[in-house]
């Protein structure tokens, strides 16, 4: 296959367009796509503040660096979540790729700040804790963003993962989140920060394709708390269908986007409205105690009564 821009012989092929580009090409179609869906969906502006979250792996290194290439001004995230070692090897990508460019990494650390981590917070049905730590995550995307003024949160979440998600709210009709699936999250209260995803139309084998292009030093190793989990049988199975059918997760995503999201009930972007702040933490939430705060009392026991098995 020849490189759709330069004719050369091509290294990455696009098989859902039937279309292919070499190396030196590739990177400049990709941060098109990133422009492109950013100006589209009228995600954020040249004069805003961005912050982008950042988990050490290639997609969120990836967008990232697209968006600095691009002349946003964008500053990272990371959020220290004590997985042990994984999360120790993607403090140091995430850490690395900032100081080797010159950006701000703001951090978090779960256990310092809160006194509990992700792995005192496993359901009991389930036996995973990846469900809490969503919930974890998006709290204090939206905190750090808020606190320090940041107009929107992006976040690294590509066609893999939005696929993946869709499908499983599919398999368990789980309305409420399909109604707010999408690739921007409006805000709605002056304490909700706009949530955005510049990748959400590349795939997982596009991102990788970026990075590796453009010599990314990423985190390879998936979260080790996440094997088993539902959304990568979703997603392998989803893969298994694209091999079949080129273009199928695109078609699958996009078309519920376009069409389907319309005909869900309150299907539309925006994040709750009936919003008021937590008690304790001043977060908006609909109750008088967000979830996040009632999660936390949780996690701060489990990690104290940890800590007094150790000290018998
Ligand atoms: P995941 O939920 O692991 O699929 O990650 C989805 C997105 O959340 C990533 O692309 C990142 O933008 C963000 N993210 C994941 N883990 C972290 C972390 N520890 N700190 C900051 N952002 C993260
Ligand atoms: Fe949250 Fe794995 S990153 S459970
Ligand atoms: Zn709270």
């Amino acid at each position: 296959m020849r490189c759709h821009a330069c004719r050369g012989p091509a290294n990455v092929e696009i098989r859902r367009s039937r279309t292919a580009y070499c190396a030196r090409c590739y990177p400049a179609w990709f941060r098109t796509q990133v422009q492109e869906r950013i100006d589209h969906e009228r995600m954020f502006r040249r004069d805003q503040g961005i912050l982008v979250a950042v988990s050490g792996g290639k997609d969120s290194l990836a967008l990232w660096h697209a968006l600095t290439e691009l002349g946003y001004r964008a500053d990272g995230m990371y959020i220290r979540l004590g997985i042990g070692d994984y999360s120790q090897r993607s403090q140091a990508k995430s850490e690395a790729f900032a100081s080797e460019r010159g950006l701000t990494l703001h951090q978090v650390d779960l256990k310092e700040a809160q006194g509990f981590a992700v792995p005192d917070l496993l359901d009991t049905r389930s036996g995973k804790p990846c469900a809490a730590c969503g919930t974890v995550k998006r709290y204090h995307f939206n905190k750090v963003a808020a606190d320090l003024g940041y107009e929107v949160v992006a976040t690294g979440h590509n066609l893999d993962d939005e696929a993946a998600t869709l499908f499983g709210n599919v398999m368990h009709w789980n309305v409420d989140y399909l109604g707010r699936q999408g690739p921007v999250l409006a805000s709605t209260h002056p304490k909700l920060v706009r949530k955005v995803k510049p990748l959400y139309r590349l795939s997982e084998r596009e991102t990788a394709a970026y990075a590796i292009i453009e010599r990314l030093d990423y985190i390879l190793e998936e979260c080790p708390m996440a094997k088993g989990a539902k959304s990568l049988a979703y997603k392998g199975m989803l893969n298994a269908l694209e091999e079949e059918q080129p273009g199928a997760k695109y078609g699958f995503l996009v078309g519920f986007l376009k069409q389907g999201r319309h005909a869900v009930p309150g299907g539309d972007f925006d994040q709750a409205t009936d919003l008021r702040e937590c008690t304790r933490c001043g977060q908006p939430t609909t109750g008088e105690l967000c979830a996040y705060c009632k999660m936390a009392d949780r996690g701060r026991k489990k990690s104290a009564s940890k800590a007094a098995k150790y000290a018998r």
